[in-house]
């Protein structure tokens, strides 16, 4: 199957799973074990908005940095934009914060609840140039 294909199969699989639970931290632990099983991404988490910090939430990979200031990283600035952010190549990104070493490309989707942006959702790869805007269009349909 294409990446699309494997998209358009998830993406109704996750809104499903989401639709029948109201909590925030278990839809995301769902979320991220469909997105991680089904692409083997290097990491796959969220970061949850907490004041001005963004504080690290479910995700599967390796151990990561806990806590993002609002306008830092990838995280920090796509939640900053409010816009997803595709990196090809995290070593050019300035400000990019290395949690992984192994990690070389990168995808940072804004979650928004009633307009505000509540979270964010950060893939990784260990491969240059993995996302792209088939990666965004769908996950950007991902709501929690
Ligand atoms: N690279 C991210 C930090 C989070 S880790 O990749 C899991 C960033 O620059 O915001």
């Amino acid at each position: 199957m294409s990446k699309e294909e494997l998209y358009q199969t998830v993406i109704p699989q996750i809104q499903a799973l989401v639709e029948g639970e109201t909590d925030l931290i278990a839809n995301m632990a769902n979320v991220v074990a469909v997105l991680h099983e089904t692409f083997h991404f290097w990491w796959t988490g969220f970061y949850r908005v907490e004041g001005k910090q963004l504080v690290l939430g479910p995700f599967q990979g390796p151990v990561a940095c806990t806590r993002i200031e609002y306008g830092k990283g990838v995280c920090g600035t796509a939640w900053q934009r409010g816009e997803t952010i595709i990196v090809p190549n995290v070593h050019l990104f300035p400000g990019h914060i290395a949690c992984s070493s192994a990690s070389n490309s990168e995808i940072v989707v804004p979650i928004r609840k009633e307009g505000e942006v509540i979270a964010v959702l950060d893939i990784d790869s260990t491969e240059y140039n993995t996302f792209d805007a088939i990666d965004q269009t769908f996950l950007e349909r991902i709501s929690l």
